[in-house]
């Protein structure tokens, strides 16, 4: 019997497939990755082994999710198309190398996803899957089976005694981890409509929020956020922190319609109450103490970035170069950013570097002055000299 190693969520589309692929033949082992959803995982577990899996694997990758995605992302101040913090996107490329592992592990000769023919996850997976372990066969059935509507998967999963929890049918499609949460469908498929406040789960309607505003202060080593307010966090419960922190405030709320790799324009709404925070905070930071050439050079790399990240493309040569670049940038990278949040605003309220470049005796109008404005003809008449 054919071996294959399902991503499976514990949804409708993922628990048909276990059965699905199992009459097509195959032993089906369902992969779960923790990456902060905060998923029933003993729930779907039962569900997986009840509706066919043979074994389960349920795999903790919060911490590597934020260290080695999460944090790169930061420190390249990844945004794609200057709206979307990347959260799902990032978790693509993780997740697919765990589930590849486990294949190997498992001696499996396929891997599946329940992605649709129409997003960009499916190409994150399989990309990724391709150049870790170009010898696996890639099955997305959900790009060719024969159910074309939702009902008829829920009859499907009727027939078949497949356990679902078809009550709390929602009408948006949603996908969360740690670093975001990312909602499609429904009514925000038309852009005219706005958002009713009802799809938020991390962040509070601004005019909610309270009146006063709350500062709080991040502290940065070499580009790594590490503190919260003073206080060391490890990477997971630093991001969880500023979720709270940055929720309760209203901050991280983006509406946006972007481009996705197979050619189509999507409306999203995503919340990303820490992303917002740190890459603010972070691009402060380094506004201090980046030398300019360095600063604008990195600006022109970090959309590059963003845009490697959406297409799927982490494991590339480029994404490891740019990598190498960027973490060279952030060995000055190191200081305290105090940032003001308030009904929905994040703004930078001060900041402070051992390696700051700024310098006050030469930035003064006031009598510390130490600059000599009469170098400046000289320069003047030189820089303009070639036109
Ligand atoms: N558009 C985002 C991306 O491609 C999120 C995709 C998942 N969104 C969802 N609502 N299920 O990364």
């Amino acid at each position: 019997m054919k071996k294959v190693v399902l991503a499976y969520s514990g949804g409708l589309d993922t628990s048909c497939l276990i059965r699905w692929l199992k009459d097509k033949g195959y032993e089906v082992i369902a992969f779960m990755a923790d990456v902060g959803q905060g998923s029933d995982f003993k729930k779907i577990e039962k569900r997986a082994i009840a509706t066919g899996a043979s074994k389960v694997y349920i795999l903790d990758l919060k911490k590597e999710f934020v260290q080695d995605y999460v944090f790169p992302a930061i420190k390249a101040n990844a945004v794609y198309e200057g709206k979307y913090f990347l959260a799902t996107a990032l978790s693509r490329p993780l997740i697919a190398k765990h589930q590849v592992n486990v294949a190997k592990k498992e001696k499996a000769t396929a891997i599946a996803h329940g992605c649709t023919g129409k997003g960009n996850d499916q190409v994150r997976f399989e990309v990724t899957a391709k150049i870790l372990a170009p010898h696996l066969e890639l099955l997305a059935p959900l790009r060719t089976w024969e159910f074309k509507t939702r009902e008829q998967e829920i009859e499907y999963a009727h027939q078949h005694k497949i356990p679902i929890d078809v009550s709390k049918k929602s009408p948006y499609s949603t996908d969360i981890n740690l670093y975001g949460r990312s909602i499609e469908c429904g009514v925000l498929e038309d852009p005219w409509v706005e958002p009713p406040d009802e799809i938020y789960l991390m962040t509070r309607d601004p005019l909610k929020c309270p009146n006063r505003p709350e500062y709080v202060d991040i502290e940065f080593i070499r580009g790594v956020p590490v503190k919260v307010n003073g206080k060391t966090y490890g990477p997971v419960d630093l991001v969880l922190k500023l979720n709270e922190i940055g929720g309760r405030n209203g901050v991280g709320r983006v509406d946006m319609v972007e481009n996705r790799l197979v050619g189509i324009k999507s409306r999203e709404i995503y919340e990303n109450p820490a992303g917002t925070i740190l890459i603010t905070a972070h691009k402060e930071l380094e506004a201090m103490v980046l030398d300019r050439e360095t600063l604008h050079y990195k600006e022109l790399i970090s959309p590059r970035y963003a845009e490697l990240t959406y297409y799927g493309l982490w494991e590339t040569p480029l994404k490891a170069q740019m990598d190498a670049f960027i973490n060279k940038t952030q060995e000055r990278a190191t200081g305290i950013v105090r940032m003001k949040l308030f009904k929905g605003s994040c703004n930078v309220a001060g900041r402070k570097s051992p390696f700051s470049r700024y310098k006050e005796e030469l930035a003064t109008y006031g009598d510390k002055d130490i600059f000599d404005p009469k170098l400046s003809e000289g320069f003047i008449r030189i820089w303009g000299m070639p036109y």
